[in-house]
C-alpha cells in the first residue's frame, strides 16, 4: 500500500463523481508482510446494529405473532390506530355480545387496557379474531404456544376455546383453556396445526354467557432461536448469526432518545414479566411491546457469542424532531428536568447491575428470577445517539459518564459526535470526549459510495492518542437508497481500511440491520424480511465476509500502483487462533485485475486455500421476491509463497491461506 497519508488529496480528487472506471491489464504486485510481527488490531471490529426501526422487533425478531397482543395500541402513535387495531369482534352460529375495551382493574399499571367480552346468549360463540403482523405464518405438524390472561367478571365461567383458523375459517388447529377464575389468571395450551397456511388468524372464543376479559393474547413458535421462551424468530436470528457479529448495539439509534421526553427508551420498563412491561410509542411511528427488551438482547448476545454494547438515553430528546403530549409536532433538543437527573443516573447504574451484578443484588436478583443468575459479562456502555452538544446535553452527559467512571471503572464507556462525519456537533462530541478522556467515540455516516471510496485514508490520519473510535452507524447510500453491488463493495472497499486502522477504529456496525417489507421508515437496512423469507442484501455478505474472516494482527502490505486510484483496495490479516493469513481484496473498477501475490516470509502453506467471491453487475440488487441474488461462492485456488490470482472486475475475493 502506497502511504495513505501522502495520498489523501489525490484520492479525494480521483474518486469524486463519477466512480473509477478503470481498464488495468498489467499485473499488479501485492506483498504481504507476513516477515513482520504486524499490528495488534480491535478484537471485536465487526458487529451489528440492531434498533427498533422498520417493524424490526414487533413483527420481526421478535417471534410473537399476535399484533396489539395487549390493547394498548393508540390513535396517539398513528392515525387510525386504536385499541383493538388487528382484533375482529366475532359472533357466530348465533351467539350475541359486544366487546369493549376497559381499563378499571388492569393485570398492571404498566399495561392498563384489556378486551372485555359480555356474552348474552348461550353458546360458544362470541370472541375475538386477530390477524397477526399481516397474517400469521404457521407450519404443518410444529407447534405453537397460545396463551391469554382472563378474569371472568360476571356468569359462570366456562372454558375459553382457541383456534388457529385459514382468513376464510377453515380450521387449523383446536385447544381448550382451563376455565377462568374471579382474578387475572394465566392459561396456555399448545396448537398444532394440520396445514401450513401464510395468512392465519388466532381465534379466541367464550363458552358461557356473563363477561370475560382478555388480555396478552399471544402465540409463539415452540422452536423459537435456541428455544427461548419468549424468544426470537428463528430463521432471522439465525440469518444475524451467521454475520459473525463480535458486538450487538441496541436497541437504538434514534429510538433511544425519543421524539420528546416522554418516549425515551427507559430500560427498566423492558424487563420483568412481560405482562408487566411499558410499552410505548416508538419515534418511528409504531407502538412497541418491549417484548423484546434489555433481558431478551442481553440473551441474544450470549447465544450468538457477541458482546452487548447498550445504548442508554443521555438526558436528551432528538434535536430534530419532538412529538409533543398533544401529538402535534416541532422540533429542538430538550433535557431531562435537573431534578429527575439523580434517577436517570441511577438507572444507568442499575443496567450495569442488571447485567453484571450478583444475585443479591436487587437487579442481579431480577436478571436471575428472568433465568439467568451468571452475569452477562457487560463491558460496553453507550451513553447518547447522535445528539447536539448542547450545555443541556453535556452537563447530563457528564454527571452519567462522572457516576458511571467513579462507580464502575471496568465499563468502557462510548460518547457521541453527532450524526454526520464532520461538522459542528461532530467536532464538539470530540472536544468533550478529549475533555472526559472518553475510551470510545461513536460516529455514524451515511453517504454515497463514492464518499467512502474517496475517504479511505479517513482513519489512517486520526491522532492515536485522542478517543478510540466506534463506527456505530454506516452505510453507503445510493441516490435510489437501493442495495446494490455498487454499494455494497464501496463499504467493502471502506472496511479494508477500517482493518488497517483496526488499532484505532474499535467497532463498526452497518445500518440499519433489519427492515420488513412493506413496512420500511428507513433505507436501505442490511436483511430484508416478510413473515415467511428472509431477503440479505449484497451487503449483508460483505459484513458476512468480513465477520467470518476477521484477524486479530493486520498485517502490513504494499501494492506496487496506485491502488486505490485504480479502484483496488486490499488488506491482510492474520488469525493468531489458526495461523491463517486472510487476504480481503477489493475491485471496484470495470475490469478483471490480474495480481501477483507475495507472502513475504511463509515459511509452511497449506497446498491450496479458499477464495470467496461476492461479484457481478454493479447495478445489480437482490430483489425482495428473491428471483435475483448475489452471494458469495467458493472456490479453492493453489497457493505458493508467491502466486497468480485474477481479481474479477466489481468484486470482493476474501482469501484465506493456511500458513505458519
Ligand atoms: O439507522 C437509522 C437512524 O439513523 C438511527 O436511528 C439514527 O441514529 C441515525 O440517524
Amino acid at each position: 500500500m502506497i502511504a495513505p497519508l501522502t495520498l489523501t488529496a489525490l484520492i479525494t480528487v480521483a474518486f469524486s463523481d463519477p466512480p473509477v472506471s478503470t481498464a488495468v491489464a498489467e499485473k499488479t504486485t501485492i506483498t504481504v508482510r507476513a516477515d513482520e510481527p504486524g499490528k495488534p488490531i480491535s478484537r471485536d471490529l465487526f458487529g451489528i446494529f440492531f434498533e427498533d426501526i422498520n417493524d424490526a422487533a414487533d413483527g420481526g425478531l421478535y417471534a410473537e405473532l399476535v399484533q396489539n397482543r395487549s390493547f394498548e395500541y393508540s390513535p396517539k402513535t398513528r392515525r387510525g390506530w386504536r385499541t383493538l387495531t388487528a382484533w375482529e369482534f366475532v359472533e357466530r352460529d348465533g351467539g350475541k355480545g359486544t366487546i369493549t375495551v376497559e381499563q378499571e382493574a388492569p393485570i398492571h399499571v404498566n399495561n392498563p387496557h384489556y378486551a372485555m367480552l359480555t356474552i348474552q346468549s348461550d353458546g360458544d360463540r362470541v370472541g375475538l379474531r386477530n390477524e397477526g403482523f399481516g397474517g400469521i405464518a404457521v407450519k404443518a405438524g410444529e407447534e405453537y404456544t397460545v396463551s391469554l390472561f382472563s378474569r371472568q367478571l360476571d356468569g359462570a365461567a366456562g372454558p375459553i376455546k382457541v383456534r388457529l383458523e385459514k382468513r376464510d375459517g377453515g380450521l387449523l388447529a383446536e385447544a381448550e383453556l382451563e376455565k377462568p377464575s374471579g382474578e387475572w389468571k394465566r392459561s396456555a395450551a399448545a396448537l398444532r396445526p394440520t396445514a401450513a397456511c401464510d395468512d392465519a388468524r388466532l381465534v379466541v372464543l367464550a363458552t358461557s354467557p356473563g363477561r370475560l376479559a382478555l388480555d396478552m393474547v399471544s402465540l409463539f413458535p415452540r422452536a423459537t432461536f435456541h428455544n427461548r421462551p419468549n424468544g426470537l424468530r428463528a430463521d432471522l436470528a439465525t440469518t444475524i448469526a451467521e454475520l459473525k457479529p463480535r458486538f450487538v448495539r441496541f436497541p437504538g439509534g434514534c429510538l433511544v432518545h425519543g421524539d420528546g421526553l416522554d418516549n425515551m427508551y427507559r430500560w427498566k420498563d423492558t424487563v420483568g414479566p412481560v405482562e408487566r412491561r411499558r410499552g410505548q410509542r416508538n419515534l418511528w411511528g409504531y407502538d412497541q411491546t418491549v417484548g423484546l427488551g434489555f433481558f431478551e438482547f442481553f440473551q441474544f448476545c450470549e447465544d450468538i457469542g457477541a458482546r452487548p454494547l447498550p445504548v442508554l438515553p443521555s438526558g436528551v430528546c432528538c434535536q430534530f424532531r419532538r412529538t409533543r403530549p398533544d401529538g402535534t409536532r416541532t422540533a429542538g433538543q430538550l433535557g431531562v428536568p435537573e431534578s429527575e437527573m439523580p434517577a436517570q443516573v441511577q438507572d444507568v447504574l442499575d443496567l450495569i447491575e442488571f447485567a453484571n451484578g450478583p444475585v443479591g443484588t436487587p437487579w442481579g436478583a431480577m436478571r436471575a428470577a428472568a433465568g439467568h443468575p451468571a452475569p452477562f459479562n457487560l463491558q460496553y456502555l453507550a451513553i447518547g445517539n447522535e445528539e447536539q452538544i448542547t450545555p443541556v446535553f453535556e452537563q447530563r452527559f457528564r454527571m452519567i459518564h462522572d457516576a458511571v467512571k467513579r462507580r464502575h471503572p471496568e465499563i468502557t464507556l462510548i460518547g457521541t459526535a453527532g450524526p454526520g462525519p464532520g461538522g459542528k456537533d461532530f467536532d464538539a462530541g470530540w472536544k468533550l470526549a478529549d475533555a472526559l478522556r472518553l475510551p470510545i467515540i461513536d460516529e455514524h455516516y451515511y453517504e454515497k459510495p463514492e464518499w467512502f471510496l474517496g475517504h479511505l485514508g479517513r482513519y489512517d490520519k486520526y491522532d492515536r492518542n485522542r478517543s478510540k473510535v466506534y463506527l456505530g452507524e454506516y452505510a453507503a447510500h445510493e441516490r435510489n437508497r437501493r442495495s446494490t453491488l455498487r454499494s455494497a463493495l464501496a463499504e467493502a472497499a471502506y472496511m479494508t481500511s477500517l482493518e488497517r486502522n483496526g488499532d484505532l477504529v474499535r467497532m463498526a456496525s452497518y445500518a440499519p440491520l433489519l427492515g420488513k417489507i412493506g413496512h420500511t421508515q428507513w433505507n436501505p437496512n442490511l436483511i430484508y424480511f416478510t413473515n415467511t423469507a428472509i431477503r440479505p442484501t449484497i451487503n449483508y455478505y460483505v459484513q458476512q465476509l468480513f465477520g467470518r474472516n476477521v484477524g486479530d494482527v493486520y498485517l502490513a502490505n504494499t501494492v506496487d500502483t496506485d491502488e486505490w486510484a485504480t479502484g483496488l483496495t486490499a488488506s491482510s490479516v492474520r488469525e493468531s487462533r489458526t495461523g491463517h493469513i486472510i487476504l480481503k481484496l477489493v475491485n471496484n473498477g470495470d475490469s478483471a485485475r490480474p495480481l501477483h501475490i507475495e507472502l513475504a516470509g511463509v515459511k509452511s502453506l497449506g497446498p491450496s486455500a479458499t477464495a470467496t467471491v461476492l461479484t457481478g453487475d454493479p447495478k445489480a440488487v437482490n430483489s425482495p421476491d428473491g428471483s435475483t441474488r448475489i452471494e458469495p461462492r467458493n472456490a479453492t485456488i493453489p497457493v505458493a509463497a508467491s502466486f497468480d490470482y485474477e481479481l474479477p472486475a466489481h468484486a470482493l475475493a476474501v482469501i484465506r491461506v493456511e500458513s505458519r
